[in-house]
């Protein structure tokens, strides 16, 4: 059988580089793709795969590193930011930009380049990372969460449109997970996961935070023959964050107020 290829987008750090690991043990070819390159490297050369600069928001990176990936049968298009932070009335606009470039059309630009690629070869699975601030309000900043339901949204409409070319697209959907990303914002330190570890509060499912690695297991399933039937839907690994939040005593059976 000939070697079976991978895309990781934001591959360097976090979810990307936890996914890049799993992908790999999986017998994937990587092809790490990120702005941060010390990090891509030194993750592309640990996994035996290689690292590509890429900036997904800008269309000619994206069109070179689908080139050279050649026959692809994975695209896991996972960067994103969190971007313009802050209440509606003093958004950045210039931010707000960015954000979307990164988020929105940097997946729509994955999309177009992978189906492009995977079209004449009649196969692949390309998945792309969502939020739970896409689905439901007051968990993510309002832009990021705009570019999370249009990148929902992307999935259910490409999906339905490449199914005949035997192409699948689908999401996963994190929960909160220790990344640099949520350092950033909650320890002020992309670098210092274990204030964001201590900040984010334990889930009630699993007793932990959320780490990178509770999402690479999701996102092996999707890449693979497992999945085989599955296009145009969510995968939430979150612990219940978005669709099982509540802990009302009632629920478990108690219905007096003591
Ligand atoms: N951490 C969470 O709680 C959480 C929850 C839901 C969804 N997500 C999503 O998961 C994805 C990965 O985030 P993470 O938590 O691993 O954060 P992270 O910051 O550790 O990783 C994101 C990676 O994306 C790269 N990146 C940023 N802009 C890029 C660009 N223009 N082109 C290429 N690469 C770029 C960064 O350099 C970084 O390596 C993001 O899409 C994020 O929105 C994260």
């Amino acid at each position: 059988m000939s070697e079976r290829v991978a895309i990781v987008t934001g591959g360097a750090s976090g979810i990307g580089a936890a996914c890049a690991q799993r992908l790999s043990r999986d017998g994937f070819r990587v092809l790490v793709a990120d702005v941060q390159e010390e990090a891509g490297h030194a993750l592309a050369e640990r996994i035996g795969g290689e690292f590509v600069r890429t900036d997904v928001a800008r269309e000619e990176d994206v069109e070179s590193l689908v080139n050279r990936a050649g026959p692809l049968d994975v695209f896991f298009a996972n960067a994103g930011i969190f971007g313009a932070l802050g209440p509606i009335e003093q958004t950045d606009t210039a931010e707000a930009d960015r954000t979307i470039a990164v988020n929105l059309r940097g997946t729509l630009l994955c999309l177009k380049h992978a189906v492009r690629v995977m079209r004449p070869r009649a196969s692949g699975s390309i998945i792309v990372t969502a939020s739970p601030g896409g689905v439901v309000g007051g968990v993510g900043p309002h832009v990021y969460s705009a570019t999370k339901a249009g990148v929902a949204g992307l999935v259910r409409a490409v999906a339905a449109e490449v199914r005949d070319y035997g192409i699948r697209v689908n999401s996963v959907v994190p929960g909160a997970i220790v990344s640099a990303m949520t350092a950033a914002v909650l320890a002020e330190d992309p670098a210092d996961l274990e204030t964001a570890a201590r900040a984010m509060a334990p889930s009630p499912l699993v007793g932990r935070p959320g780490r990178p690695s509770d999402i690479a297991g999701a996102v092996s399933f999707l890449a693979g023959a497992d999945s085989a039937f599955i296009t145009g839907t969510e995968l939430f690994a979150d612990a219940g964050y978005t669709n099982a939040p509540g802990q009302a005593s009632f629920a478990k059976g108690k219905f007096a107020a003591h």
